[in-house]
């Protein structure tokens, strides 16, 4: 079973393949008119499950959106209107799915969730975000950067704020497609050791730097997140807004990376939080070509898990 679990579960030329192909279907679809179906239908007769636990709306139309476009059909579930939400097993739930659809895209809390819809799924899972991962964004992001500035490879990516799960999937992606991650935060606030760990043996550079001015020198790309994840209690906000006041990107901050630096956030994003409209708004940001290659990336994340 081909699962799409996390970026550093999955082999390097395999991550090449996939943004090779999301590439290639970007072109071919973006040369066709607005509101056609792709060329090739390779989902045709396939049926897809999009089951959210948690809010979304980038994940949410993008996956939809895409396996229309390739041809087969959607059913987006919310966890709580399903018996999982009512105490059915995640292997029961996955059993049963498995005798109706073809593939499982799931947005959940605990990483044991997802891995255990994988373990007794009989049909390929796609991790669309957990409390430790975000897999399909990052695929999305490293798709952009070499979209707008070539290959990603022994460049300086370093993030700002906190080292949540689209942190850890950033230092996962490090390690995999060979640039350097550099993170600046208050210490509480680091990313989890094993994905430092897993970049650090793949042989990239990895640096934790407290200043975040002296981070982001010499970056090519700077990316921020929200402050407060959907996982996190809100009554984490207030401390965490003291905690990372001083680790807003903006203006005078993005002065400091390379002139020709690229800034990126998964959005949603909290303006004049963790990045002030100016930042999200001006000539570093490629944030929106980062909201549209969800799509094309996840389509091709589907493709390879059915082989198709
Ligand atoms: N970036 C992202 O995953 O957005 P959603 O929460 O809207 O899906
Ligand atoms: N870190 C954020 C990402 C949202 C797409 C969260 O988990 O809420």
């Amino acid at each position: 079973m081909t699962h799409f679990l996390d970026i550093h579960s999955t082999a390097k030329d395999d991550l090449r393949s996939i943004i090779d192909q999301a590439q290639a279907m970007k072109r071919a679809r973006n040369n066709r008119p607005r509101g056609t179906p792709d060329d090739e239908l390779p989902l045709a007769g396939r049926m897809v499950a999009l089951i959210f636990e948690k809010p979304s709306t980038r994940t949410r139309v993008s996956f939809d959106v895409g396996v229309r476009q390739m041809g087969g059909q959607t059913m987006v579930l919310s966890g709580s209107e399903m018996q999982l939400g009512h105490g059915e097993t995640i292997a029961d739930t996955a059993r049963v799915l498995s005798r109706y659809v073809d593939l499982i895209m799931i947005r959940t809390f605990e990483e044991a969730t997802l891995q255990e819809m994988a373990e007794y799924a009989e049909v390929p899972v796609i991790n669309g975000l957990t409390n430790r991962s975000h897999p399909c964004q990052i695929m999305a992001d490293v798709m952009t950067f070499e979209e707008h500035r070539g290959p990603i490879r022994g460049r300086k990516v370093v993030w700002v704020g906190d080292g949540n799960n689209v942190c850890a999937s950033v230092i996962h992606a490090a390690g995999q497609f060979g640039f350097d991650f550099t993170f600046t935060g208050p210490p509480p606030l680091d990313p989890e050791r094993e994905a430092l760990d897993f970049a650090r043996a793949q042989g990239v550079g990895v640096t934790i730097e407290r200043d975040p001015a002296r981070a982001v020198e010499g970056a090519d790309l700077v990316f921020a997140d929200t402050w407060v994840s959907m996982h996190d209690p809100q009554s984490a906000k207030e401390r965490r807004h003291n905690q990372l006041r001083g680790y807003q990107v903006n203006e005078a901050l993005m002065a400091r990376a390379r002139p020709d630096a690229l800034f990126m956030h998964c959005l949603p994003a909290h303006r004049e939080d963790e990045v002030t409209s100016a930042v999200m708004d001006g000539p570093h940001s490629v944030i929106w070509d980062e909201a549209e290659n969800r799509l094309h990336a996840q389509k091709a994340v589907m493709r390879w898990c059915l082989g198709v």
